[in-house]
Formats: C-alpha cells, structure tokens, sequence
C-alpha cells in the first residue's frame, strides 16, 4: 500500500520522526516515497500498521489512489480512476477536498464525486454526514493526491485534554499532541515512566496508549493530583509514588523500557536551589533506569554526552515568547 500521511504544519519533522519511530519500534519496513512539507507517503504493508491509532501529529492518513499533476487533462483523469479496490456498493462514501497551495482549481470535489457515480453506474449511495468511506483530495504543487482515509486523529479528544480542562492543572503542562509524539519517538510498547510526573500529562496519553504507566514526583499534591487526571480520563492501571528523582532504583527497585518526561524549569515548580546540581543527579539517576531510549524536555540546551548519553536528536519548539522547548532523545 502506499499510505500518504499528512502531518502537523507546527512541528513536521517531529511528526515525521513520530512516524518513523513507530514503525522501527513494531519492526516494520517502509520505503519513502515522497516527502515534502506535510506530506509525508511510504510504501508499506496495510496488514500490519495497526499501531497508527496511537499518533499525536498526523492529521489524517489517506491509502493512496492516484497522485495526478493538475493540467489541462485533470477531468479527464479523473474520470478515468478505477474506484474498484477502494469503494464499493454496499458502503456509502463522502467526498472531500483540501487545498494546501491557495489556488483555484475548479470544483474538484464534484469531479471526483461524479467519477464515483459514473463508474458505479449511479448504484452507489453518498451519505454526506455519515459516510462509511471517506475520498479525500489534496492538492499541493499543482499536484492532486488522492485516497481513501485509513485513519484521523481525534481532534475532540486532544482537545478534551488540554492541560486546562483537566480536573488538575499547571500551566507547565505538555500540550497531548506533542506528549503522545514524545512517547512514540521513545518507541515505548510495554511502559513509560515519567520521573517529574507533574500533572501527569504524558502518562494520560502512555495510557490510552494501552502502556503501562508510572511517574514519581516529589510534591505529595503532583502525586495526588496525576491519579485524579488519569482516573478522570479512565485510566484506571497506573503506579505512581512520592519520591525524589534522583533514587528511581532505590524506588521502583527496577528499569524501565522507556522514560518520557519534562524537567522541572524552575518557574512554576518547586525545585532545589542548586538546580544544575539536581539536574545532574536526575539525569544520571534517569540513566541507570531506562532500557531503550529516553526523551527529556529541557527549557534550555544540555551537555547530556558529557554524564554518558548518547543524544540521538534534538529537537527544538518556541512554546511562547518567552520558552523554546528542547526535546532530547537519548540512548
Ligand atoms: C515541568 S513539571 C512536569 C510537567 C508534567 N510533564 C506535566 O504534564 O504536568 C515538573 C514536576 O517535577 C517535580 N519535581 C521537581 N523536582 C523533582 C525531583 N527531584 N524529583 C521528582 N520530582 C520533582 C515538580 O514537583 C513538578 O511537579
């Protein structure tokens, strides 16, 4: 299959690298097709790319029909598409296009819908609010790409857990979307935990991940208050304890397949004086206690080679005016 994936216009390469990790992390191959802007297209198996149900930064996800240049002949090509693989009579269809190059190509929409009609013979049903298939159009460098939608992302339910809305709130809080990637790029499978667990906002996502999660913090209210959030999003299987980062072993008495978590900046949160101090035995006490890859958000760059990392990536977000985020996978 060749599976077009378009990915969030704020962070791309996070969400390229989101999908990529997932794919290393089930072991799958894929072969770049093309990759430009938002667009992402691999050839890859469709029996076994179940796990896309867990990605924070793709939009939606389209099984490729055609891929034609906008000219003279656009109609006529588009009246020619076999819709045979993809639709069929017994399910009903709605078609949808999107322009990401601001030009006017006419109503592209009507002539891929009448495409639709005609080479069913008119027997098919459209259901324009409901529709068991979706076709959708995008065009982009004069180019119309078009498939039938495999996978979108929930919009409602990130939105839903906007760190304000939930029933325990710091204004520190990851945004679901980039905290989902983060534990993606760490290709968890099995768990995560998240030593600053704060509100709790990255187990949420580890969570209805299907991962096991834990999280350690050192104020009695984080602790307290990251059951309260996962219990509200149904969350009901989670290990977290009241404990200093720097003793994750002498805690948990174990490692972990993969640690995610955001360091405390000194803003909001209560931290040591000496903060480099802390930083250091964190990290090195997180180092001891992770299996396969780890990804820390920092608000400023870190040496994490010289305590005996290997940084994979980084990467780097403006939040707001005053904090860019650095989100480092390490191994
Ligand atoms: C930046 S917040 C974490 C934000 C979190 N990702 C969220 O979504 O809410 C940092 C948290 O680290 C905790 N913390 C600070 N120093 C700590 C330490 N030495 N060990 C464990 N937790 C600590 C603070 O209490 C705070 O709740």
């Amino acid at each position: 299959m060749r599976a077009l994936f378009f990915l969030s216009g704020n962070n791309t390469i996070f969400a390229k690298d989101e999908v990529f990790s997932l794919f290393e992390s089930y072991e799958l191959k894929y072969e770049i097709i093309y990759d430009e802007g938002q667009f992402l297209i691999l050839e890859c198996s469709k029996s076994n790319i179940d796990f896309i149900f867990r990605l924070g930064l793709t939009h939606f996800i389209l099984d490729l029909i055609c891929d034609l240049d906008i000219d003279e002949r656009i109609n006529k090509n588009i009246s020619s598409i076999d819709w045979d693989s993809k639709l069929s009579l017994d399910r009903t269809y709605k078609v949808r296009v999107k322009t990401k190059d601001k030009m006017d190509y006419g109503n592209l929409e009507l002539s891929i819908a009448k495409s639709i009609s005609n080479f069913f013979k008119d027997k098919i049903k459209a259901n324009l609010t409901n529709p068991m298939d979706e076709i959708i159009g995008i065009t982009f460098k004069r180019r119309l790409f078009i498939g039938k939608k495999i996978f979108e992302r929930d919009r409602e339910g990130f939105n839903i857990r906007k760190p304000q809305l939930r029933p325990f709130f710091s204004p520190t809080s990851i945004d679901p979307r980039i905290a989902r990637a983060m534990i993606n790029i760490s290709q968890a499978q099995k768990e995560t935990l998240d030593p600053f667990v704060g509100t709790g906002g990255i187990l949420i996502e580890a969570g209805l991940m299907g991962l096991d999660t834990y999280g350690l913090d050192i104020e009695e209210k984080s602790v307290v208050g990251t059951k309260v959030n996962l219990l509200n999003y149904e969350i009901n299987k989670f290990d977290i304890r009241l404990g200093d980062a720097r003793k994750i072993l002498d805690i948990f008495g174990r490692t972990f397949e993969s640690i995610v978590t955001d360091a405390p900046y000194g803003r909001s949160t209560k931290i040591d004086k000496d903060k480099e101090k802390m930083y250091n035995e964190c990290f090195l006490s997180i180092k001891e206690s992770f299996k396969r890859k780890c990804i820390i958000g920092l608000d400023k760059e870190y040496s994490f080679e010289d305590i005996g990392f290997k940084i994979d990536r980084v990467y780097s977000f403006r939040v707001h005016k005053s904090l860019v985020r650095h989100l480092y996978l390490l191994s």
